[in-house]
């Protein structure tokens, strides 16, 4: 699948669905290139691949090694790095932060977490040639302070509190807008009142696009399964399995064969 620009995933709103799936490492974004139009280095990955409760410990050196490899492995995918937490908190070091992004790594576009309040850090970015994904809604570098991971749009005040983030991050310039954790009859509202692509995640299926976690996608994550993941296949089930038979294969003497050795 050759990389999509900027103005052809603009084009996709209405047309059809976007596809986002989340890449942490060359080898998986080798494979999951073929069939996403938008790979994300999200800082996820700090859950799934590191083992923490959370996304805030994720640093911007450990996204950038992540996102070079995730580069390496996709030459032809469009690539987002996910801004870490305390990487954008002022205008002046969200700009070093997303320059340092395209200067050391192929990544395309940066994500950054944010409603109105972070509406002039997107400016400020895209204003300097940086191409910006917005996310808004549940937003986990917010889940600390807010008390945990809570649904949004529950309620007339809240949807117009998520129009008002959605429009003021698209009037920034972001080209595209995460939607998270939100009510599936607000992600419509919230879908139509901006001109930009939304790409949904436990937001229902009226969203732009779909994002998933890849770990989620394939069964591999197991702490903690969120309600809106659909499991394509037992991926913990397979690894587990496939390492027992290696183990009962050396254990039994039967591995190497004698194909398999030198
Ligand atoms: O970090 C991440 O993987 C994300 C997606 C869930 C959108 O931000």
């Amino acid at each position: 699948m050759a990389k999509i620009t900027i103005s052809a995933i603009k084009k996709l709103k209405g047309e059809r669905k976007i596809v986002m799936i989340t890449a942490y490492d060359a080898l998986f974004s080798r494979l999951l290139a073929t069939s996403a139009d938008i790979l994300l280095v999200g800082d996820s990955l700090n859950m799934s691949f590191g083992g923490q409760n959370d996304t805030l410990s994720v640093t911007f050196d450990e996204m950038i090694y992540h996102t070079k490899a995730v580069c390496r492995g996709a030459p032809e995918s469009f690539v987002v790095l996910d801004m870490p937490f305390g990487s954008v908190s002022t205008r002046k070091l969200a700009l070093k932060n997303a320059e340092r992004v395209y200067r050391e790594t192929a990544a395309n576009a940066v994500k950054i977490e944010g409603g109105e309040e972070r509406a002039e850090i997107v400016r400020h970015l895209t204003q300097h040639s940086i191409a910006v994904m917005g996310h808004i809604g549940l937003m986990p570098q917010f889940a600390r302070s807010e008390g945990g991971f809570k649904v949004k749009g529950k309620d007339e005040k809240a949807v117009e509190k998520l129009v008002r983030d959605a429009r003021a991050i698209e009037e920034a310039g972001a080209f595209c807008i995460v939607l998270e954790g939100g009510k599936a009859a607000a992600t419509r509202v919230i879908t139509e009142a901006v001109s930009v692509p939304v790409i949904g995640i436990g937001a229902g299926k009226e969203a732009d696009g779909q994002v998933l976690v890849w770990s989620d996608l394939m069964g591999f994550y197991e702490p903690f399964v969120p309600k809106f993941a659909r499991k394509y296949t037992d991926g913990a089930a397979l690894v587990r399995s496939c390492a027992a038979h290696f183990r009962n294969d050396v254990i039994g003497g039967v591995f190497p064969s004698s194909e398999e050795q030198y």
